[in-house]
């Protein structure tokens, strides 16, 4: 009796890890194609908006559909508010806020701007695939070729190589964007580290980092930055107050054990007034860099990374490259091409 109990937990017990570790591991891919009101969703074919036949559009280089499908394929809900016009998407994780006609959202409660606004068009929700996806940590791909999206949704890192396969069965016909392999033969000596304030140099930080299987290191301010510390239209502002401070050093909360292990580090942040946070000038103290490659990046509203990453590189005794500014939505695409230019000086 006691050896047939022990028989039935070990096989609820062989059931329970089968199923949360192949069934939930298993990725999910969804293909979109512009003006094609079909879709994949792990190669099944399914309408992008069940009842209607909305296809996809671009509108100012951004890819608008309505996302309901899309989104709860990938495990996501989306409601909508008819008396305020706002799309609420959730998955486990965040909430994202969207409203019709205004380039203002909302990501976990914080502001972003988007490049489109969402909008209505005969009568249906028209949304920027790309802002959500990015949002929810999807992988998201463009193809100009046949003017494709695939959207892949990872959950585990076991399933990187089966999504490829996925995706890449689907735009069979044509050429995969990533046409370079990126990756370092050793893979652990590259260190993206990042300051990010509004999560949009994290955006471009992770993907970096994940295009060259490269560390990623958050640069975590002590005292975090709330919304109005992070107020430029108020001069006493915490921010307004660091940036008019040639001395400031606002603490950071993490350190990084292993600096000797890399040799080249993309240093990311916001600009702030046309420079870098004073945190980054704290972070660019805090290590003996000599010897190290740095190549800076940033986002910002419009500015160009200007003079940001020359005040920072007077702080120590690196390598410095030439930095590039990204917008907060850049695509992977655009990462990707940056990449490939400077390949050579990340070996
Ligand atoms: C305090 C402050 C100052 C800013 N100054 C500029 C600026 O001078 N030029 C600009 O184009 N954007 C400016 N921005 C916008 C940010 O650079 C931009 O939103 C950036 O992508 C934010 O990155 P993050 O989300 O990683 O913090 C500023 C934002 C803040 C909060």
């Amino acid at each position: 009796m006691f050896k047939k109990v022990i028989s039935v937990f070990m096989l609820l017990f062989i059931c329970v890890f089968f199923n949360a570790f192949f069934v939930n591991a298993a990725p999910t891919s969804v293909v979109l194609q512009i003006d094609n009101s079909v879709m994949t969703v792990n190669g099944e074919e399914k309408a992008v908006d069940e009842g209607y036949d909305t296809k996809p559009i671009i509108v100012d280089g951004i890819t608008l559909l309505p996302v309901r499908a899309v989104i709860e394929n990938l495990g996501g809900n989306v409601n909508w508010n008819n008396d305020t016009k706002e799309v609420n998407i959730t998955d486990n994780e965040n909430e994202i806020v969207l409203t019709i006609n205004s380039t203002q959202a909302l990501l976990n409660g914080k502001v972003q701007t988007l490049d489109t606004a969402p909008v209505i068009i005969n009568s249906r929700t028209m949304l920027p695939i790309r802002f959500i996806a990015e949002s929810f940590g999807f992988n998201i791909e463009w193809n100009e070729n046949n003017k494709t999206i695939i959207i892949t949704k990872n959950d585990t890192s076991e399933n990187t190589e089966s999504t490829t396969e996925i995706a890449s069965e689907q735009i069979t016909e044509s050429e995969n964007i990533k046409d370079e392999t990126l990756e370092p033969e050793n893979d652990s000596n590259i260190l993206v580290a990042y300051f990010s304030a509004t999560n949009n140099t994290k955006g471009v930080a992770e993907k970096i980092a994940s295009e060259l299987n490269a560390d990623l290191f958050e640069i975590i301010p002590k005292e975090p930055y709330s919304d109005e510390d992070l107020n430029y239209g108020n001069n006493s502002s915490r921010s307004s107050i660091e940036m008019n401070n040639e001395s400031a050093r606002p603490e950071i909360s993490n350190v990084i054990e292993n600096i000797d292990d890399y040799n080249v580090i993309f240093l990311g942040y916001p600009i702030w007034w046309g420079q870098a946070p004073k945190i980054m000038s704290t972070f660019v103290e805090s290590y003996d860099l000599s010897g190290k490659t740095i190549i800076p990046f940033c986002t910002s509203g419009s500015s160009s990374i200007g003079s940001s990453a020359k005040n920072l590189e007077k702080l120590s005794t690196a390598n410095w490259l030439d930095g590039i500014r990204f917008s907060g939505s850049a695509s992977s695409n655009e990462i990707t091409e940056w990449l490939n230019s400077i390949k050579n000086d990340i070996k």
